[in-house]
């Protein structure tokens, strides 16, 4: 079965045909990255503009890598949700137009259950139940999966998501956007030498992040900050000391086989590196360009939904707060 997937949740326009939802075909991506750098972030207007402009091409070229025609493929999987309201239309109209036009089946896809299904392509065999730890730039949700779509919230963030700490704490250090690969890049030079503090919220699977982008923000405007990798350094073992343990307790806890992390936080070496060191179970990730946002993740979650005969109608709608539990 050949999916076409469709990302434009966020500053990615992304296509990719993934066949029997784990063979990548093509994953095509176009990035926004150096249009919104100018502005520290990502403007939704301009966003949604750029999206209508590269949708078609992007999808084009994502057909041509896969060498498939319409009429080689089984299904569309198009994000519906979460993100930004008006970039989500952009994929979802068009998913819709050829849907109509070419007589083939549509599924809407949860963003963050996409990105947990970054880990079917990457050619883990996982076994039910698992932990998930999705980190992302809106999210840092622990979630238990029971089986395919039966997602149970362990645990999410209370402010701050991890991937958004990352951005602020790298616009605070003048290191640019995005900020979790800038800090990332900044911390091989420094020692995690400076103590920031970790929330631990004893007791719950819940996170939050601000409190250290504060305190980080306190160091800087009161000059203690000579050294900035350094300070990139600290901030991100702060971060990662608390993912990692939390994780680590949240699988112990609901004596699981597998602790599964997606999103683009989890591109990041050390958060890598430490929940392997750290975790007496196996920790899956999949590869860096497939934690951050593309649509072959779309297509392979998508592919598990039609599998369940999880197929909607024309009238199929954004819904830019959806939740995955
Ligand atoms: O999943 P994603 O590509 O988009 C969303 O769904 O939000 O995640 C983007 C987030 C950004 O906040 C970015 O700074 C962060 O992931 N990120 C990283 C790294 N690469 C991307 N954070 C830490 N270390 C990285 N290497
Ligand atoms: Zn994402």
């Amino acid at each position: 079965m050949k999916i076409l997937g469709i990302e434009t949740s966020c500053d990615e326009t992304a296509a990719a045909v993934v066949e029997d939802g784990l063979r990548i075909l093509s994953n095509q991506i176009a990035s926004q990255v150096e249009l919104h750098a100018r502005y520290g972030g990502i403007v939704p207007e301009v966003a949604s503009r750029q999206h209508t402009l590269a949708i078609i091409p992007i999808i084009e070229q994502a057909m041509a890598e896969a060498n498939v025609t319409w009429s080689d493929l089984d299904g569309i999987a198009v994000t519906m949700g979460p993100g930004l309201a008006g970039s989500l239309l952009v994929g979802v109209n068009v998913a819709k137009a050829i849907a109509l036009a070419r007589g083939l089946p549509i599924t809407g896809v949860n963003h963050l259950e996409g990105h947990i299904y970054a880990n079917w392509l990457a050619n883990h065999t996982i076994d039910f139940p698992i932990v998930c730890l999705i980190v992302s730039g809106g999210h840092s949700d622990l979630v238990l999966m029971r089986g395919h779509g039966d997602y149970v919230l362990l645990g999410r963030t209370r402010d701050d998501a991890a991937g958004e700490a990352f951005d602020k704490a790298a616009r605070i250090l003048g290191l640019g956007y995005p900020g979790g690969p800038a800090i990332e890049q900044a911390a091989r030079n420094g020692k995690a030498s400076i103590p920031l503090p970790r929330a631990w919220l004893k007791g719950t699977s819940d996170f939050s992040f601000s409190g250290i982008k504060t305190a980080l923000l306190r160091l800087v405007e009161g000059g203690k900050v000579s050294n900035k990798a350094d300070a990139a350094a600290s901030f991100q073992e702060a971060v990662i000391d608390v993912l990692v343990a939390k994780t680590v307790a949240a699988a112990g806890e609901r004596r699981v086989q597998q602790i599964l992390v997606a999103g683009g936080v989890a591109s990041n070496g050390l958060l890598r590196q430490s929940l392997v060191q750290k975790s007496p179970i196996p920790v899956l990730v999949p590869e860096p360009v497939l934690c951050t946002d593309n649509a072959a993740m779309i297509a392979a979650c998508g592919y598990y939904r039609f599998q369940r005969g999880k197929v909607d109608g024309l009238d199929l709608d954004v819904i830019p707060s959806l939740k995955l539990a």
